[in-house]
């Protein structure tokens, strides 16, 4: 007789790299990377998961990267920055406003005298007000849509212009491109927005040897996943493996798409969802 748990344990899930405790493979050897919203929010919570921005420049430096780490907070890319030279690694701070549109081209730059050049470059930042339709203000529409899909599309333009060949550009889109159930229309349509946005930066990076990816994480359990559970408790009843992700497994995709490892992959949306938009779901 099969005396198989039918519960998930989510612990058959999870790796070294799930929870980020590997060593560097030197990955990214000699890459010069620039993270937008690097830093993490901060939550009412003694020990906080990693963010997507935090682990993926954590990740980037110890495969041996330099980054750029920027962000509207201070304080939160330094902390990031500490993290990586704590762990050996470079990172620079940069202080920006992504809804300044003016200061983005000028940061780009920054960034590459202050790396000697630019491979990559990481649009994490994202916001949501998590404001269904029928609550759904004008001001909030345009200033996701200022954060999640203009400053994207100015910081493009940018780095294009610097950029080496061989460069990879990544926008960190989510799920909720594919699904409306968040009840959030501005946050799912502004990341589908980034989805194509992300292929058009495929499109005119071609001929300059630059490509464009985006990510499609599903329900993380990051700072902002927390936040976004905490204002719908029941969201992830069901997440396959019987988990949430973790900011280690967002920063492994990245890590893929802005290395010469996926030197064809072009114009992609890459779910990192344990499978849930095809329907897996944690066993019953
Ligand atoms: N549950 C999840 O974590 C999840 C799921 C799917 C997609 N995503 C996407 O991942 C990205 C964020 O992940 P995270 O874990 O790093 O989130 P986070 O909220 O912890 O970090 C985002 C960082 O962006 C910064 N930021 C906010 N507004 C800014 C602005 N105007 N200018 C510059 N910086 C600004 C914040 O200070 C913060 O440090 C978003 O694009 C989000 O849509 C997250």
């Amino acid at each position: 007789m099969n005396t198989a748990p039918t519960e998930t344990d989510p612990t058959r899930s999870m790796h070294p790299e799930t929870l980020g405790r590997v060593p560097g493979r030197g990955r990214l050897q000699g890459r010069r990377v620039l993270v937008i919203g690097a830093g993490q929010r901060v939550i009412p919570e003694e020990s906080p998961p990693v963010g997507n921005g935090r682990a993926i420049s954590l990740l980037f430096a110890r495969e041996g990267a330099q980054v750029v780490c920027a962000d509207i907070s201070e304080d939160a890319a330094r902390q990031t920055a500490e993290a990586v030279r704590e762990e050996g690694g470079t990172a620079f701070v940069e202080v920006i406003d992504v809804n300044d549109a003016a200061a983005i081209a000028p940061l780009v730059q920054r960034a590459h005298k202050l790396l000697g050049g630019l491979d990559g470059l990481v649009l994490n930042v994202g916001i949501s007000h998590g404001l269904p339709l029928d609550q759904l203000t004008v001001e909030a529409w345009d200033k996701e849509y200022s954060v999640n899909v203009r400053s994207h599309m100015v910081f493009a333009q940018a780095a294009l212009e610097v950029m080496a060949p061989g460069g990879s550009i990544v926008l960190m889109s989510s799920l909720a491109s594919l699904r409306n159930s968040s009840r959030n229309p501005a946050y799912e349509s502004s990341k589908a927005a980034q989805v194509s946005l992300a292929r058009s930066i495929a499109v005119a990076g071609e001929s300059k040897g630059i490509r464009g990816n985006s990510i499609q994480p599903g329900l993380m359990d990051t700072p902002m996943g927390r936040d976004a559970t905490r204002r719908r408790p029941n969201r992830a009843m069901a997440v396959p493996f019987g988990r949430q992700g973790t900011g280690w497994e967002v920063a492994y995709a990245a890590l893929y798409l802005i290395s010469h490892e996926s030197s064809y992959v072009n114009g992609h949306a890459l779910l990192i969802d344990g499978g849930l938009a095809i329907g897996v779901t944690r066993a019953a």
